[in-house]
């Protein structure tokens, strides 16, 4: 199956440091046909050669999202495939998994397959998480199987959580006979009833309806039961609790087999931004108070938490502008998840790069099978493994000493809706590399 063709030609990447299997070095890396063929230094770049300059930059495996919504079908007008593709390339992200709340939504293996061709030729790679569920409604099981078939490895309601238990249960069995992974949005409706943000002081200074932490941890609770009684793998969507970090803590010290994600906004910002009333700081699961967000952090540093995932939620200025508690929730995420994690978890938190690649690549390729040991869905090619000769290049060089502000409108997402509008930056993504292809170039995309 050639659906994802290695490109022609050579690329050198000069100067700066790369991520290897024992660790960073200074090298350059070379790449022929596709392939990393050398990680050497002082490379000669044979003539025809493009030369990518990475002087004081870091080469390492390209970025993977767990957690991408691309509005295509159903509300191109936010982000299609092509385009959400395209803010993932510069983000640095060489895979994608699209989540299935479009509509119609990803139940059915034709939607899948469309999602999967249009996928096939952008700027990034597409993989699908399918939904668990007919109509994504929480009832009947969605043809877990035929989708399967087709390489899907994730299954999830996400934008709603499984309300009900007994069909989780299943759900989970039935996952695990097929060796796929479930995964949940956390969220129990009747508990959080109704709440637009984190219950607590700003939800009552405001006047805004809250939803308690509890509506969150009562479903990681519940799965994490779930999954220890049936020996199933698991997988926990965008954690944004004190309450969940510790139950995945003690889950894990168990031995269950659970993964979990967290999004930069749930460690970068808190519910004290909702006093603006500006829905672009709206999401889903609501942004919380600092012990929270220390909470979300430590997680991600002493690897409770397995990977950064962006929960890239565009939506069109029209919805975005109205009022709070109308407004959908969901920000954009892919054009800042790097610089947010650099500067959040890297400069300010000590964690070593070789760790925060590992959450936003090595650790997401595995846990959506688009590592080398995976089953890799559709063709898809080798994600997340540390530079070395003999793997598909799929890589993106970042530069730690970068500056830029954020403006919406100059993001190539088609929507605008990020919280992070103004904002000045630390660290960014000079290139990507898909396949052996730059498809990022300085910043700028290729294509
Ligand atoms: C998501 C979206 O917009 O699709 N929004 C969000 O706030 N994360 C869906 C969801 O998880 O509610």
């Amino acid at each position: 199956m050639h659906r994802y063709p290695l490109a022609k030609g050579t690329v050198v990447i000069r100067g700066g440091a790369v991520l290897t299997p024992a660790g960073l070095v200074d090298a350059d890396v070379v790449i022929v046909d596709g392939l990393v063929t050398a990680v050497e230094s002082n490379v000669t770049a044979p003539e025809g050669a493009t030369v990518l300059d990475a002087e004081g930059c870091i080469t390492g495996p390209g970025f993977v999202d767990l957690h991408t919504h691309l509005r295509e079908p159903g509300k191109e007008q936010a982000e299609t495939i092509a385009s959400g593709a395209r803010a993932a390339a510069l983000g640095g992200y060489t895979a994608v998994v699209a989540m299935p709340n479009t509509s119609p939504c990803l139940d059915s293996a034709f939607v899948v397959r469309a999602v999967l061709d249009l996928g096939a030729t952008t700027t990034t790679e597409v993989a699908v998480a399918g939904a668990i569920t007919v109509g994504r409604a929480g009832e009947q099981l969605a043809p877990i199987a035929e989708l399967a078939a087709l390489g899907v490895q994730l299954f999830t309601d996400d934008g709603t959580g499984v309300q009900h238990g007994g069909v989780a249960r299943r759900a989970l069995d039935y996952c695990t006979g097929l060796g796929v992974t479930y995964a949940e949005h956390c969220e129990d409706l009747a508990i959080a009833s109704g709440g637009v943000v984190h219950e607590g002081a700003w939800s009552a200074k405001l006047g805004l309806p809250g939803q308690p932490a509890s509506a969150e941890e009562a479903m990681v609770a519940r799965d994490l039961l779930l999954a220890g009684e049936l020996g199933a793998r698991i997988h926990l969507l965008h954690l944004s609790t004190v309450g969940s970090v510790e139950l995945v803590r003690a889950a894990k010290a168990k031995g269950i087999a659970v993964t979990a994600e967290a999004a930069p906004h749930h460690f970068t910002l808190t519910d004290a931004e909702i006093a603006s009333y500006d829905a672009r700081f709206k999401v889903n699961p609501p942004l919380r108070p600092d012990e929270h967000v220390a909470a979300i952090i430590e997680g991600l540093c002493d690897g409770t938490i397995d990977a950064i995932a962006t929960d890239h939620a565009p939506h069109t200025p029209e919805t975005k502008d109205l009022p709070f508690d109308e407004a959908p929730p969901g920000m954009l995420g892919l054009e800042t998840a790097f610089s947010l994690a650099y500067e959040r978890l890297v400069e300010a938190a000590g964690m070593r790069v070789e760790r925060l690649f590992d959450l936003l690549s090595t650790n997401p390729a595995r846990i959506a099978e688009l590592d080398a040991a995976g089953a890799r869905p559709y063709g898809h090619t080798a994600h997340g493994a540390r530079v070395a000769p003999g793997i598909p290049a799929n890589l993106v060089v970042v530069d730690p000493s970068a500056r830029w502000t954020v403006a919406g409108t100059a993001l190539a997402s088609l929507a605008t809706n990020t919280p992070y509008e103004g904002r000045s930056m630390h660290g960014s993504v000079r290139h990507t590399i898909l396949r052996g292809e730059p498809v990022v170039i300085s910043g700028e995309a290729q294509r």
